[in-house]
C-alpha cells in the first residue's frame, strides 16, 4: 500500500484510477449505511466512501478524527459535488483501509474554523499546525524565504552567518543572556541583530552580505512583536541611501509576486520623519484613509482657554458627523496615547457644541479658514509639546479609521520614512534613536549635534514598521564623537566595543545596510494582525512556550555548575 497520490491533487481525470493515499481522518459522516470519511494530507482534503459490507466499512469504529490511514480504492464522479473543495467534484470509493496509527480525542477541532482559545491551540500546536489555513502560512513563509534567496542571490549577496552566543548588541532592549560554564560569572548574550557582524563582514572585505536571522530581544511584546524574531538581514559596501532602497524596493516587489502574486509599484514614496508625524502623528504612518493632521497652533497664539495654551495644536477634520459616545470614545483614546484630553467643535452654520462657545469669533474665523468645513462636519483638537501632541493625534486617527470603516484593505501602501533624528531626549540624556552606529548627515552633526539627522530609513507598509536600516559611520573619529554625544565614556566604550572600534582603524569601506522582519512580511502578505500566526512555534505575549513549557526551571546541579545562585 505504497501511496500513489496526495489527498488535494484528485481530480475528475483521475476517474476510475486505483489510488493510495495516505493522510489524517479530518471529518467522520455516518449517511444511512453509507459511511464517508473525509481524509487530509498536506496538500488537501479528499472524500472517501464506506459501502456496507466491504472489508473498509468493517474498520468503521476504528476510524476517529486524526487517526492516520492509508487507502487504497477507485476514484469515481461525485454524485453531489462541493465546489468549496479543490476535490470536490471525485471521491475515493474504499476497497481497503490499513490504520497506521490510532489517534487520542483531539482537544481542539483540526479545521479551518476552530473555536479552541488560542492558548490551547498553542499548547497543542502539533495539532494546530495540521489545519489547512495554518499550513498555508508557513507554506507562504517558506516561498518568502526562497524568493529572498533568489533575489539577493542574483544581486550578488552572500549568504553568511554570524554567532548566536556573543557580546551584547545594542539594539535598545534587553538581553536574552546565556551564562558561561568554562567562565564563571561571565555572560554570552544572544544577538538582539547581527548589527556588529555585519559591519565586520564589510570591515572583512565582503561588500555584500545578507542573511535570514534570529534576533533576540527581551521587551514588552505587542501584536507584533516576538521575543525570538527573524530578520533577513543585508548589508553593503561602498553604496549610498539610494542604492539600498533601491535593493529593497527590488527585494520586497519581487516577494510579492513570488507569494501572492501581486504588483507592487515602485519606487516606493520617500516621507521625511518630520513630515511623517505632521501629517500623520506616527513614524510609521498608515496611508490607507485621507485623514490628516493639521498644525493650527497660530490660531490659538494669544488663547485665554488652558486646553489650547501649550506650544502645539493639532487638529483633525472629521467630514462627517460623530455622536458624542464616539466623541468620548476617542477622547479615552486621545488620553492613554499622552494627550491631556480630546476638544471638538461641530461645524453647523459656524461652529457649535464642545469648545466652540468658548472660542473667540476671531479663532472660529481662523480655523473655518485653516480647515474649511461643511456642516455636519467635526473639528477634533489636542493640545501638548509637538510630538506628544502629534504622537497622541495619531492614534486618534488611526481609531477613527477604525470606528469609520475608512480603511482600503485591499491596498498594500509602501513608503520610506527617511532623515530620522540621530539622537533621542530621555530622562537619562541622550540615547540612539535607532543605534549608535549609525552616521548622522555630515553637515547636521557638528553644526546641531542633539538635533543631528540621520543617514536612517524605514520602509513601513499599512502602518506597520516592516524594516529599518542606515549608513553607518565609517571613520573612527566620527564614532568617537557620537559616543561622546551619548554620553558615553572612552573606557565604557571600549569595555563594550573596543574590538569593534579597532577594526573601525584598519581601513573600514563606507557601508550601510537594512533588515527587515520576515514575520511582520508575511504578517501583511497574508492578512492578520496577530504576529502569532505566522510563527511555527510562537512564545505568549507573556514570553512563554505553552506547548514545551519553556523557560521552566533548571536543577540545583546545573545552576552549581554554572556558580549561579539563586536570588533569596
Ligand atoms: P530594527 O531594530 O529596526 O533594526 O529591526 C529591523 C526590523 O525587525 C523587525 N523587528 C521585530 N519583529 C518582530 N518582533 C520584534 N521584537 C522585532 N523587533 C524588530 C521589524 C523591524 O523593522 N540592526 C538593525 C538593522 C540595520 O540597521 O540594518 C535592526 O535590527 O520589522
Amino acid at each position: 500500500m505504497n501511496r500513489t497520490h496526495k489527498c488535494g491533487a484528485l481530480r475528475l481525470a483521475d476517474v476510475s484510477s486505483t489510488v493510495v493515499i495516505n493522510g489524517w481522518v479530518a471529518k467522520v459522516r455516518d449517511l444511512g449505511g453509507v459511511t464517508f470519511i473525509d481524509v487530509r494530507d498536506t496538500s488537501g482534503m479528499v472524500q472517501v466512501q464506506l459501502l456496507p459490507e466491504t472489508p473498509a466499512m468493517r474498520l468503521r469504529h476504528q476510524l476517529t478524527n486524526e487517526t492516520v490511514l492509508a487507502v487504497q480504492g477507485q476514484v469515481v464522479e461525485r454524485s453531489n459535488k462541493n465546489s468549496a473543495l479543490a476535490t470536490g467534484e471525485v471521491e475515493i470509493l474504499a476497497q481497503e483501509i490499513v490504520v497506521l496509527n490510532t489517534a487520542k480525542q483531539p482537544p481542539l477541532i483540526v479545521a479551518n474554523q476552530t473555536d479552541a482559545l488560542e492558548d490551547t491551540r498553542l499548547k497543542y500546536r502539533y495539532l494546530d499546525l495540521r489545519r489547512p489555513v495554518l499550513q498555508d502560512t508557513l507554506k507562504l513563509r517558506a516561498r518568502l524565504m526562497k524568493a529572498t534567496r533568489a533575489y539577493l542571490d542574483a544581486q550578488e549577496f552572500i549568504e553568511l552567518e554570524t554567532p548566536l552566543l556573543t557580546k551584547s548588541t545594542p539594539e535598545g532592549a534587553r538581553d536574552y543572556l546565556v551564562p558561561s560554564r568554562v567562565h564563571p560569572g561571565r555572560f554570552f548574550a544572544l544577538p538582539q541583530s547581527p548589527q556588529l557582524f555585519k559591519q565586520l563582514f564589510m570591515m572583512g572585505g565582503l561588500e555584500r552580505y545578507y542573511q535570514i536571522a534570529k534576533c533576540f530581544r527581551d521587551e514588552d511584546l505587542r501584536a507584533d512583536r516576538q521575543p525570538e524574531f527573524t530578520q533577513i538581514d543585508l548589508e553593503a559596501s561602498f553604496i549610498d541611501e539610494a542604492q539600498i532602497r533601491a535593493w529593497t524596493e527590488g527585494l520586497i516587489r519581487h516577494v510579492f509576486q513570488a507569494t501572492i502574486q501581486q504588483d507592487i509599484p515602485v519606487p516606493f514614496d520617500v516621507v521625511t520623519y518630520d513630515e511623517a508625524l505632521a501629517q500623520y502623528g506616527s513614524d510609521k504612518p498608515d496611508r490607507r484613509f485621507a485623514l490628516h493632521l493639521q498644525d493650527v497652533t497660530a490660531v490659538f497664539q494669544g488663547t485665554t482657554l488652558a486646553f489650547f495654551q501649550h506650544p502645539s495644536v493639532q487638529l483633525i477634520h472629521v467630514n462627517q458627523p460623530l455622536t458624542r459616545k464616539q466623541i468620548d470614545a476617542l477622547a479615552d483614546h486621545a488620553k492613554q496615547h499622552g494627550a491631556s484630553g480630546l476638544a471638538f467643535a461641530k461645524v453647523d452654520n459656524g461652529l457649535t457644541g464642545g469648545v466652540a462657545n468658548q472660542l473667540t469669533a476671531q479663532e472660529q474665523t481662523a480655523l473655518l479658514k485653516a480647515s474649511p468645513g461643511a456642516d455636519g462636519d467635526v473639528y477634533l483638537f489636542v493640545a501638548g509639546e509637538q510630538r506628544t501632541a502629534q504622537r497622541a493625534m495619531g492614534h486618534v486617527r488611526l481609531q477613527l479609521a477604525a470606528m469609520l470603516s475608512l480603511l482600503d484593505e485591499t491596498v498594500f501602501d509602501l513608503l520610506w520614512v527617511t532623515d530620522w533624528p540621530l539622537f533621542e531626549n530621555t530622562s537619562t540624556g541622550l540615547t540612539s534613536a535607532h543605534h549608535p552606529f549609525t552616521a548622522p548627515k555630515p553637515q547636521t552633526l557638528e553644526a546641531c549635534r542633539a538635533e543631528a539627522i540621520a543617514q536612517a530609513y524605514d520602509v513601513v507598509c499599512n502602518g506597520y514598521e516592516l524594516g529599518g536600516g542606515s549608513i553607518r559611520i565609517h571613520r573612527t573619529d566620527i564614532q568617537t564623537k557620537v559616543f561622546e554625544l551619548l554620553g558615553m565614556s572612552q573606557e565604557r566604550a571600549q569595555a563594550q566595543f573596543g574590538f569593534f572600534l579597532e577594526a573601525l582603524a584598519y581601513g573600514t569601506p563606507p557601508h550601510g545596510g537594512i533588515a527587515l522582519g520576515v514575520d511582520r512580511f508575511v504578517m501583511l502578505l497574508c492578512g492578520t494582525n496577530n504576529i502569532r500566526d505566522v510563527i511555527a512555534f510562537p512564545k505568549t505575549a507573556s514570553a512563554q512556550d505553552l506547548m514545551s513549557q519553556a523557560p521552566s526551571e533548571v536543577s540545583e546541579d546545573q545552576l552549581r555548575e554554572l556558580m549561579i545562585s539563586r536570588v533569596k
